[in-house]
């Protein structure tokens, strides 16, 4: 599209023309309504004016016209509304093969960890034709995270996780800005996504050995202390955490929460704020004794609990983990 019409920015993603045959048909569907309104202006304007001798008469209105000229329209609307509901759906829903990659936002940069241990700042590799889901925070103020090409945006907020998906499709540079005003140098808050294709990518990341993130959590996760409760024998004074990840948890206060990103964060950094059914409030809190980086590694591993088949990530130190999981890839 961009090749014909150089208004666009390039295509890179799988959403990107989804995107933009939205907004074509948008600006067509206003087009052609403006057309509409102007002819319609143009004719009467014309037929109904004042000429000499000629009397004019009252018209009296016409209910079905009016309904017509409601109702029809309407629907018309409607199918923005559709249309975009659907696109958003498929944008807000990783697919479970998504290769995770976490990202912390500061002022005025991008720290990127990818699940294998590579460390990037303002820059994130990615390969062609693979889902990538972003688990993004902040480490102190609202940024957003903006990829024209891929036709994606998404704030990035502290003190909590917030997701973006996407599924690259040609090797390129594209540049990613920060889209929310966060201080003096936000203009300078970008970066680069380089898509590379899959050989390529596999190259980059064999090159420089890393620690997987999972594997530094589980280091910090025996530093900490947090091994001494969280046992998988019946003694722990914590829950085990193999197999949790994205399960029902039932709380002491009768709720009951899936375990996912947010929650296995909060559950460190607040502990307090929901209590497992059958443990005590004896967790102390890690709020700002943790980093958000040693927060990521601490949820990548508990998540590699429960993951067997996740790439390099999966760290099967613990026997039972969830049985009824299918195999990933
Ligand atoms: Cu970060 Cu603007």
């Amino acid at each position: 599209m961009s090749k014909y019409l150089p208004l666009w920015p390039d295509q890179a993603s799988t959403m990107a023309s989804q995107v933009d045959l939205l907004y074509i048909y948008l600006l067509l569907v206003a087009g052609v309504m403006t057309a509409l309104i102007f002819l319609a202006v143009t004719v009467l304007a014309i037929k109904y004016r004042r000429r000499p001798g000629v009397a004019a008469h009252q018209i009296e209105g016409s209910t079905i016209l009016e309904l017509g000229w409601s109702i029809i329209p309407f629907f018309v609307m409607l199918t923005f509304f559709i249309w975009g509901a659907v696109i958003f759906f498929q944008e807000r829903t990783p697919p479970a093969d998504a290769t995770e990659v976490y990202v912390v936002a500061k002022q005025w940069m991008w720290k990127i960890e990818h699940i294998e241990g590579q460390h990037e700042i303002n820059e994130l590799h990615v390969p062609t034709g693979q889902n990538i889901k972003l688990i993004m925070t902040s480490q102190d103020v609202i940024h957003s995270f903006y990829i024209p090409a891929f036709r994606l945006k998404q704030d990035v907020l502290p003190g909590r996780y917030t997701t973006l998906w996407f599924k690259a499709t040609v090797p390129g540079r594209y540049h990613l800005f920060c889209a929310e005003y966060c201080g003096t140098m936000h203009s300078g808050m970008g970066g680069d996504i380089v898509v590379m294709k899959p050989e390529d990518y596999a190259l980059w990341m064999a090159g420089g050995s890393s620690t997987p993130l999972a594997e530094n959590g589980r280091a910090l996760f025996s530093s900490l202390g947090c091994s001494t409760c969280h046992r998988s024998d019946v003694k722990g004074r914590g829950p085990d955490l193999a197999g949790i990840y994205d399960k029902p948890v039932q709380l002491d206060d009768g709720r009951t929460v899936i375990a996912d990103d947010n929650y296995v964060r909060e559950s460190i950094l607040d502990p307090t704020a929901k209590i497992v059914s059958g443990f005590k409030p004896v967790m102390p809190a890690f709020q700002g004794i943790v980093t958000d980086e040693q927060l990521n590694a601490l949820v990548a591993y508990v998540k590699s609990l429960s993951q067997p088949a996740q790439g390099s990530a999966a760290l099967q130190n613990a026997p039972a983990t969830s049985p009824g999981q299918p195999e990933v890839q």
